[in-house]
């Protein structure tokens, strides 16, 4: 059964025109979903509807059997769904990153003996036990995200929805949240991922394409990248292995159609 399951969902902000038209999709725990699309076209608005900051004004969102549509159901879909947004400086709030952990967890009256276990168990997930009593302001962008996600991961949730999370990082920040998101996978949460960097989506289970409110294209990252034409019109770009691969051909190299991550150009450059 799924984790969560998006259903025929429709959302407006007051008279304007609708901000998401029949949004049906499902993840699976454990899996990693990418959402891209241009500005403007819905995906933070979809984000704030999976954890219950917004309710569907049509359809319905279903967390681990929790219904939005449920009002008493909120609170379980919050606790279930964490939210990780783009910039770090505007969610970390305390002086040492213990401290900083341990707030959310506080904030639900988790005893002291098990938030303690849980400022371990997140620092390690992101892969920072040694930074238990840094400052964050002294931290690297990617170091600081990882903190931010650690305090999303101490209230444990099941599915971690990352807005845009890696936009402010240098590509050693987006490596290490790969790596994060790598090893989460691998414990069974689930990861949606909204990004405007193919190359962070061409590593997920699957692809949801968002146009002005409605899922244009979905599926794996192959099935997703290689309608080529569709993703042209829709102003989303190729992955860079995807660019790279193109180039060469047209100088003539023998190089397979529909190559998207580094791995298959490798491979490809390997046996020619
Ligand atoms: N608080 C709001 N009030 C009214 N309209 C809003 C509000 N937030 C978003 N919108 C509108 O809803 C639509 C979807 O916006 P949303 O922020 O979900 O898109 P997005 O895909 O996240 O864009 P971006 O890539 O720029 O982050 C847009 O037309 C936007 O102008
Ligand atoms: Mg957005």
């Amino acid at each position: 059964m799924p984790i969560l399951e998006v259903k025929n969902v429709s959302f407006s902000y007051g008279q304007n025109e609708k901000a998401l038209k029949g949004v049906s999709f499902s993840v699976e725990k454990g899996e990693f979903v990418a959402i891209i699309g241009h500005n403007g076209s819905g995906k933070s608005t979809l984000a704030k509807l999976l954890n219950g900051l917004l309710k569907p004004t049509g359809g319905e969102v279903v967390v681990d059997g929790f219904s939005s549509n449920d009002k008493n159901a909120v609170f379980e879909i919050r606790k279930r769904v964490g939210m990780v947004f783009q910039n770090p400086d505007n969610q970390l709030i305390a002086s040492i990153v213990e401290d900083d952990i341990a707030f959310g967890p506080e904030n639900l009256g988790v005893p002291r003996e098990e938030i303690g276990k849980r400022i371990d168990f997140a620092l390690k997930a992101v892969g920072m036990e040694n930074f238990r009593k840094a400052t964050p302001e002294r931290l690297s962008g990617g170091q600081k995200q990882r903190i931010a996600i650690a305090g999303v991961l101490a209230l444990k949730p099941q599915i971690l929805v990352l807005d845009e999370s890696t936009a402010m990082l240098d590509p050693q920040g987006r490596k290490e949240i790969a790596a994060v998101v790598e090893n989460l996978r691998k414990s069974g949460v689930s990861v949606i991922a909204i990004t405007h960097y193919m190359d962070e989506a061409v590593k997920a289970d699957k692809v949801l394409v968002l146009d002005r409110g409605v899922v244009a294209l979905s599926g794996t990252p192959k099935k997703v990248f290689s309608q080529k034409a569709a993703l042209d019109a829709l102003g989303l770009e190729q992955p860079l292995a995807g660019i790279i691969a193109d180039k060469l051909r047209a100088q003539g190299l023998n190089i397979p159609e529909n190559i998207i991550t580094e791995e298959e150009l490798l491979g490809a450059l390997w046996t020619l």
